[in-house]
């Protein structure tokens, strides 16, 4: 990414989060042409990833669908004018409101996570005078060698039906009224570098397939959620996630008919490197055996490093390659102990008020601040 020069700096407020749209829009050329190693595939932004409305508009630009976990969610999809059709709603927790205003809207798909969710979405259709389109999301019990907090599709997580009880919830779905089975989804997790989950994903949705196809029961539509990771350690070397290597696993391995649609809900690899969380230096610190940056964003404004002990680079914007270099604990302001940002980083020697960045801090960044310690939330800005 392009990171923000001097006069740019100059007139803003940190900590704020900056936007590279030169770089969003070559990633989101890259992806759509990727995808179209097959007509039948249909890409999907995860708004959780960043509802910045100025970057759904952007990606709404070259067509994607979008992927809402909240009503919230779906309204945002909306105003930025997404198609309705192409709005699908997930989440364990839909409340009667989020499920009355996606049907409301005439979105696509819900993707229903329980039995009783899927009755309740039955009997407000059926109020609306409506029918909605539901795929079921299933637990497929596969492990994506990823975070435990950001692993979905193991039988010990929340997320999805379970395989030992989708035959009946299946033939369930078929008897109601006021919803059309259309498809089956899955999501076995995030920040996921190792391609070969994907792989054991599609033999499980093969079978599936078969084994439903076997009892005459046809989905039109796949959906195999997100989860494509980004290089945290190089993102100026890897600005734009492989793409086609991702996209080929599912076209070499994923038996798809010619009426069947695959869906794909991608959040951070869409926004995750476009973004920069901007900071300045308040105070250096000598330890006896540290040197501490404190600097003035903290775990409010980027949560990643203290929730899942995620590392993500960070440089010294504006100084002169000759520096000396020193190692530094750049840590936040926060009354916690884990407001900790990177322990003993070699950086151009900092002083108070020089400026650093953050990096791939573009998806699950500003859109997981919060005010704890009465903090103001971060700004934004965006290159154009
Ligand atoms: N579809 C479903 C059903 C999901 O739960 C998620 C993410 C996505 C798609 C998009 O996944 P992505 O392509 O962004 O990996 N806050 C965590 C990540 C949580 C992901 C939640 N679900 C983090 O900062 O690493």
């Amino acid at each position: 990414m392009k990171l923000p020069d001097d006069r740019q700096l100059e007139h803003i407020a940190t900590p704020a989060y900056y936007y590279d749209t030169v770089l969003l829009r070559a990633t989101l050329q890259a992806v759509v042409e990727a995808a179209a190693v097959d007509p039948r595939y249909r890409v999907h932004y995860a708004i959780k990833a960043n509802p910045r409305s100025r970057l759904l508009e952007i990606i709404k630009g070259y067509r994607l669908g979008a992927d809402c976990v909240s009503g919230n969610e779906v309204k945002a999809a909306l105003a930025a004018e997404f198609t309705p059709k192409k709005i699908f709603f997930a989440g364990v927790g839909k409340t009667d409101d989020d499920i009355l205003t996606g049907l409301r809207a005439g979105i696509g798909c819900f993707n229903v996570e329980s039995e009783q969710e899927l009755i309740v979405i039955d009997r407000l259709a059926r109020q609306e005078n409506l029918i909605a389109e539901i795929a079921l999301r299933v637990n497929p019990e596969i492990d994506a060698h990823t975070h435990r907090y950001i692993t979905t599709g193991l039988s010990e997580n929340k997320f999805g039906i379970l395989l030992s009880q989708l035959d009946r919830i299946v033939d369930l779905a078929l008897s109601l009224k006021s919803c059309r089975l259309i498809g089956l989804h899955f999501h076995i997790g995030s920040q996921i570098r190792e391609l070969d989950c994907f792989k054991l994903l599609c033999d499980r949705i093969n079978d599936l397939t078969a084994h439903f196809g076997s009892k005459g029961i046809h989905f039109s539509s796949i959906n195999v959620g997100g989860g494509l990771g980004i290089n945290y350690d190089d993102p100026l070397g890897e600005p734009i996630p492989p793409f086609a290597e991702y996209f080929k696993v599912f076209h070499n391995n994923l038996r798809l008919s010619s009426d069947q649609t695959l869906h794909f809900e991608l959040g951070r690899s869409i926004v995750g490197q476009c973004g920069a969380l901007i900071s300045k230096v308040l105070y250096i610190k000598e330890g006896d055996t540290r040197r501490f940056a404190i600097i003035d964003a903290g775990m409010t404004d980027l949560i990643r490093p203290a929730l899942y002990q995620a590392t993500h680079s960070i440089v010294a914007l504006g100084k002169h390659p000759g520096a000396p270099i020193r190692k530094y604990d750049i840590v936040g302001p926060v009354c916690e102990s884990s407001d900790v940002f990177a322990t003993g980083v070699p950086m151009p020697e900092l002083q108070r008020g020089d400026y650093v960045a953050i990096l791939s801090a573009g998806a699950y960044g500003e859109a997981m601040a919060m005010r704890y310690n009465l903090r103001d939330l971060p700004g934004a800005f965006l290159s154009e």
